[in-house]
């Protein structure tokens, strides 16, 4: 084995974070970690993960859950297709693989939700297979490393960038070497200053040797934000509250939500709330007090969500369901029993921490 790999398996051998995943290498909690990690913090995936398991210890429990369930364990991890993948795989794993994950790269590259990447993960880490995987950690570690000039999403130097990882691969140590690059990138090569001081492999870091850390990677133009502006409000009778289910197609599929929409050109929130009441639901709604206006990101778009409370006009008492699957009044309590897209979520969070404005309900 060569110095490098070297330095970066004894570091990580000493430094790797405690992690659950990391007890046993189970495939199948291998592989709930990865798809977690695509898109969240690890800390937060930490305490999902353990939610995870205790309530579905093993891939059979999840073909016997309800989506409704897992999309509410999954809530505020976001980016729901990930758990609706899980689920779906769940059901081809139990099918075709005797409901264990295979151990076969082609196999796992056609289970929906694994790409390149986790396929990679799961070989190395969870069958120690001398497969390569490249995330945004190893893309910055390895734009150090070899002194990347160009972005590492660049279509020439992505594929240099998967070429080196294969290729520094060292026999035997998949799992430990992957993870500890990725280990490297998360805690020393990281964005933001960098630790080169107590870097294992700063001895080959050409970029160090040039001085241009700082410099690298080279980072595309990321893509524009794009800001809207949504109204939604919350009506309530006899101490209900209306909320509808999502289509089971687009953003936010089978969340629950209270009606409500984007702005159009020169509306006002209260006259975009309005509209979209009659258009979703046919409910005529008047009455509108604003309760706070809150922020929520995801993608590209930046929401500023207005969240009002309404009551009935006169005209039909219950709704006619135009956008939605499925309508159902409940009690405040019960929010918290179902699956919001995180804009709702955090007006509930508010409303919930309000008690007087639940009082009054
Ligand atoms: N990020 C994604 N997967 C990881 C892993 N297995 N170890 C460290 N960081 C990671």
């Amino acid at each position: 084995m060569k110095k490098l790999q070297l330095s970066l398996l004894q570091w990580f051998q000493e430094n790797a974070r405690d992690l659950p995943w990391r007890k046993t290498y189970a495939p199948y909690h291998v592989w709930i970690s990865e798809i977690m990690l695509q898109q969240t913090q690890m800390d937060r995936v930490v305490e999902f993960f353990n939610s995870w398991i205790a309530r579905f210890p093993d891939i059979e429990s999840i073909t016997r859950a309800n989506e409704e369930e897992v999309l509410k364990l999954w809530e505020g991890l976001g980016y729901y297709s990930r758990a609706r993948n899980i689920m779906k795989s769940a059901g081809i794993i139990l099918a075709e693989h005797n409901g264990r994950l295979p151990a076969e790269h082609d196999q796992l590259l056609k289970l929906p939700g694994i790409g390149r990447y986790t396929a990679g993960a799961i070989m190395s880490i969870a069958f120690n297979k001398a497969y390569p995987l490249v995330d945004a950690n190893i893309e910055r570690v390895f734009a150090r490393l070899f002194n990347l000039a160009k972005p590492v999403k660049d279509k020439e130097t992505h594929a240099f960038i998967w070429e080196k990882a294969a290729g520094l691969l060292p026999r035997g140590k998949a799992r430990e070497f992957n993870q500890a690059l990725m280990e490297l990138g998360a805690l020393v090569c990281i964005a933001r200053n960098p630790r080169c001081k107590i870097c294992p492999i700063i001895q080959h870091c050409q970029a160090y040797k040039l001085n241009l850390v700082t410099e690298r990677p080279i980072l595309q133009a990321p893509p524009k934000t794009i800001f809207i502006e949504m109204a939604t409000g919350i009506l309530v009778q006899q101490g209900r509250i209306l909320i509808q289910k999502r289509k089971s197609r687009g953003v936010w599929a089978n969340l629950w939500e209270f009606p409500g929409g984007r702005l159009e050109q020169g509306e006002t929130p209260e006259m975009a709330l309005v509209r979209e009441y009659m258009e979703e639901t046919e409910l005529a709604i008047g009455n509108l007090k604003k309760i706070i206006t809150v922020q929520h990101s995801y993608t590209i778009y930046r929401v500023t969500l207005h969240c009002y409370s309404c009551s009935l006009r006169a005209g039909r008492s219950e709704p006619v369901l135009h956008t939605a699957q499925e309508y159902r009044w409940v009690k405040p309590g019960e929010l918290n029993d179902y699956a919001f897209p995180s804009g709702h979520r955090k007006f509930i969070r508010h409303l919930q921490n309000e008690a007087g404005l639940f009082l009054q309900m």
